[in-house]
Formats: structure tokens, sequence, C-alpha cells
């Protein structure tokens, strides 16, 4: 199928480093995919799928057969956005050659453009044989939700000189090891803009602050559809749950009061005398 409408690759986001901001949502269906596309230059369908769509408690649980349908979807939603699956939990931690055979089976059955992973130093020469194997790979440092049992808790990093200086280690290893971007999820503010002024790829913040030179939101927090955890960096521009509920009460009421189905929604039904 010739292609309408062009889509922004890798080396596109890459260049974009201290010029416009990148705007980065996360999609994992292809509805959701549809309305976003046309607004962001990156769909990441994050492992934040295992929170907010299947109600777990941590990202812990989310499998490879999950991401692969969820970008699968995704894909059939998205022309213009650059499209990166998340490696899931225990799917590329333990080898390079295991992360290979991970994100080389996420692309060749999805048709992504790449692969987010979480981690630092630990995780460099794993990023280096992906991206020298033709893998693109976001980074993902400070908070890093896949290590919530070993921090305790998902609350913000950077807060004192040691982990500061872990995240700007793990940053600096994850872009000279290839990383096309680094994600920088629940950082304070000046650990972040350092991070930022260090790297010559881009960061994308969530909870990072404006310093970074892209943004990134799960989606479901700012339209207002994920009732759950609502963390401090999340804007809210709707309220779509509510409505949600709105509509899903006056359907009820129609069905109980027989107001629904009508005429013009029957099958030759004859018409009611009044
Ligand atoms: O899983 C996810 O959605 C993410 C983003 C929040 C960065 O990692």
């Amino acid at each position: 199928m010739p292609q309408t409408k062009k889509t922004i690759t890798v080396p596109e986001l890459r260049a974009r480093k201290g010029k416009t901001p990148i705007v980065c949502l996360t999609a994992y269906t292809m509805p959701m995919a549809k309305w976003l596309d046309a607004h962001v230059d990156l769909l990441l369908v994050g492992d934040s799928l295992g929170m907010v769509l299947y109600g777990m408690e941590s990202t812990l649980g989310v499998t490879v057969e999950m991401m692969l349908a969820h970008t699968q979807a995704v894909m059939r939603g998205a022309e213009h956005a650059c499209v990166i699956t998340d490696l899931p939990f225990g799917s590329y931690q333990e080898s390079p050659e295991a992360a290979y055979r991970t994100s080389a089976r996420v692309l060749a059955e999805t048709g992504a453009a790449g692969v987010k992973l979480e981690g630092g130093e630990e995780m460099a020469e794993t990023v280096s044989f992906l991206t020298e194997r033709g893998i693109p790979v976001l980074g993902h440092v400070g908070m890093m939700p896949q290590s919530v049992n070993a921090y305790g808790g998902f609350g913000a990093r950077g807060k004192t000189q040691a982990e500061a200086k872990k995240i700007l280690a793990d940053g600096n290893a994850i872009a000279k090891a290839g990383a096309f971007a680094v994600v920088v999820e629940g950082t304070l503010e000046p650990v972040a803009r350092e991070l930022t002024a260090r790297l010559s790829v881009p960061t994308i913040g969530i909870g990072a602050s404006a310093a970074c030179d892209g943004q990134i939101l799960v989606s479901e927090d700012l339209l207002g559809l994920f009732s759950g955890f609502a963390p401090k960096f999340v804007k809210r521009y709707a309220d779509l749950g509510a409505e949600v509920e709105k509509a899903t009460a006056k359907y009820a009421a129609d069905v109980r009061k027989r107001r629904f189905p009508g005429p013009e929604h029957c099958f030759g039904a004859k018409k009611q005398k009044r």
C-alpha cells in the first residue's frame, strides 16, 4: 500500500535535540492511536498498559505477548507518529542476546520502529549490542517502574547526591551506547536539567520538568480515563472517565424505562400510534 502520510523516523527524532520539543504520548489500542497520531511525534506502547488497562499493581506481570498484541493494534491506527514499544520485565535484562531476540521479534511481528528498555550503566552493553545490529533503542532512566520492588515504591528519584550522580551516569552510559533518546522519569528538576545539558541525544521527561527536550504522559492520565494512582506530574486535560459514567447512566435509565431502542434503531419496526 502506498503511504499517504510520512511517518516520523528515529533519526528525525534524534536530530530534534535542542530544537523543537518532542511530543510523546502512550497508546495501547488502535482507536487511541488514531485519535492521537496527527498531534504527536512519538507513540509509546508502554508496559504501563499492565496497570492502566489490566489493573495490575505494577508493570512486572506484563508479557511479550501482551506487548505484541497491543503494538499490532497501535500500528493499525498510527500513520504519522513514530511507534516505539516497551520491552517488558524479564524479556531483556538477562543478556544482550536475550534482549536482541525479544526486540527482533517485536520489530518483525509489529512493524514498530524501535524498543524502549529501562536501565542505566548495567544495560549499556545491551544497548550497544542492539543498536549495532540495527535496533533503535529509547533508554529510560530515573524512576524505573520495573525496579519498583528494589525502590520500595514509585517515588521520585534524584533526591540524594548519590541518586543524582547515578541518574547522570546512567543517562550518559545509555546515550553513549547508542540510544537515540532517553526517557527521564520521576526525577528532580536540577538533575533532569543537568542530564539534558550533558547528553547529545534528546531527553524525554515524565515528571522530570520542562528542562527536557520532550515530554511524555500516559494518555489515560491526561484524559481522565485512569482512576487509579494520579502522580503529581500529570496535568489532566479532560475528564473522560466522568463522561463515560454519565453516558452509561443515561443508557441504563433509557433501557430500564424502555426509551431505548426507539423505532429509529430497529429493523422493520411498525410505527407506534400516538
Ligand atoms: O510504560 C510507560 O508508559 C512508560 C512511560 C510512562 C514513559 O514507560
